[in-house]
């Protein structure tokens, strides 16, 4: 039995150095301390040994069952710490990796030219109205001095829904909104999206405006100029100058065509100012009488300027853009190019 017990103890050496993960260790465990393992079947074996040995023999089982649980308890420990490293290894962050690009989006350039008016005529104390897309006939035309079978109404190609509803054509509508809600001293901006049936490299079936209306005693032409120079210079920059053509929209009296000196080539005559100095950029006018009467307003005690901007047509010329239809296509690689 002596013997044996060697054999077993050189044997546990063995199978401890390969002792190295869970598994392996669950396995040295059955196979020397579990219910059937070789150290419980030495006790049993005790009952054949001579009885006057069985003591001193029992003595060795016992020191190699210590042993032995020592041992297991060593390797124990070091699977522990094997597992903790493996798993720092496989958790380790590597600095050196480069990070992911992660690309900040940007405001559309109609966006960034309709704040930037806006900007000019907050800081003229200008307050924000926003009206409907849909609007009624009469907001739309009847009321801005364009009664039905006028043939004002040719000059936009109206989207009607029903006889009396209709896609805004203007913001122009938005004029008689306000001036049915607010008493003068009135001076508002209205941006919106307007609706024309008319579609090619500059036009477009849905675009942008923005209206301006100040009402108020005393308000002349003088005034329109005077905010309409700001506007530009803060647009196209400091040296430009702007002039009024006279023109005709049927809600101001007199009405003109504002034109800015071409920004490209200082005035001289180029291909954008198409070899006039001037490029035209907006309408505007006199609010005619019959509109301010139209709101219940005395024409004769107050008088008011209005005008009306297309922001695509300012967005176009300000970046150069000759074709209205990438402002709606989306195209990453066109409005990129805004990232401030
Ligand atoms: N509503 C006009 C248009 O869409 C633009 C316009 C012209 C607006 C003169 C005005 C104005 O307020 O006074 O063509």
């Amino acid at each position: 039995m002596q013997t044996d017990i060697e054999a077993l103890r050189a044997q546990m050496r063995e199978d401890l150095k390969k002792v190295d993960s869970a598994d392996t260790l669950k396995n040295f465990w059955q196979e020397y301390l579990g219910k059937n393992g070789r150290i419980p079947a030495l006790m049993k074996d005790l009952r054949n040994v001579a009885p006057e040995d069985r003591p001193s023999m029992g003595k060795i089982i016992n020191e190699l069952k210590n042993r032995v649980q020592e041992s297991y308890k060593e390797a124990e420990a070091r699977v522990k710490e094997l597992e903790l490293t493996s798993q720092n290894e496989a958790e380790t962050v590597d600095i050196t990796m480069p990070a992911k690009i992660r690309q900040n989006g940007s405001l559309h350039p109609i966006t960034l030219v309709r704040n930037q008016i806006i900007d000019v005529f907050a800081g003229m104390g200008f307050e924000i109205y926003e009206g409907p897309e849909i609007e009624d006939d009469t907001h739309c035309f009847t009321r801005l001095n364009v009664p039905k079978d006028h043939p004002a109404r040719d000059m936009q190609d109206t989207f009607y829904l029903t006889d009396e509803l209709l896609l805004r054509t203007q913001t122009s509508a938005g004029q008689i909104r306000v001036m049915d809600a607010e008493k003068p001293p009135i001076k508002v901006l209205v941006p919106g999206r307007v609706f024309r049936s008319d579609s090619d490299a500059t036009h477009s079936p849905m675009f942008h405006q923005m209206e301006g209306l100040v009402v108020d005693k005393d308000i002349t032409l003088c005034d329109l100029q005077g905010m309409l120079d700001e506007l530009c210079r803060n647009l196209f920059g400091s040296e430009v100058r702007t002039r009024l053509r006279p023109s005709y929209f049927p809600f101001t009296e007199p009405s003109v065509e504002v034109d800015v000196s071409c920004f490209e080539c200082g005035g001289k005559g180029c291909g954008l100012c198409k070899h006039t100095g001037w490029i035209e950029i907006l309408g505007g006018g006199v609010v005619n009488r019959k509109v301010l009467e139209n709101c219940g307003i005395d024409p004769d005690v107050y008088s008011g300027i209005a005008f009306g901007i297309g922001i695509e047509r300012i967005a176009m010329l300000k970046y150069g853009i000759n074709n209205i239809g990438l402002f709606f296509q989306n195209n990453i690689r066109f409005l990129e190019q805004f990232r401030a």
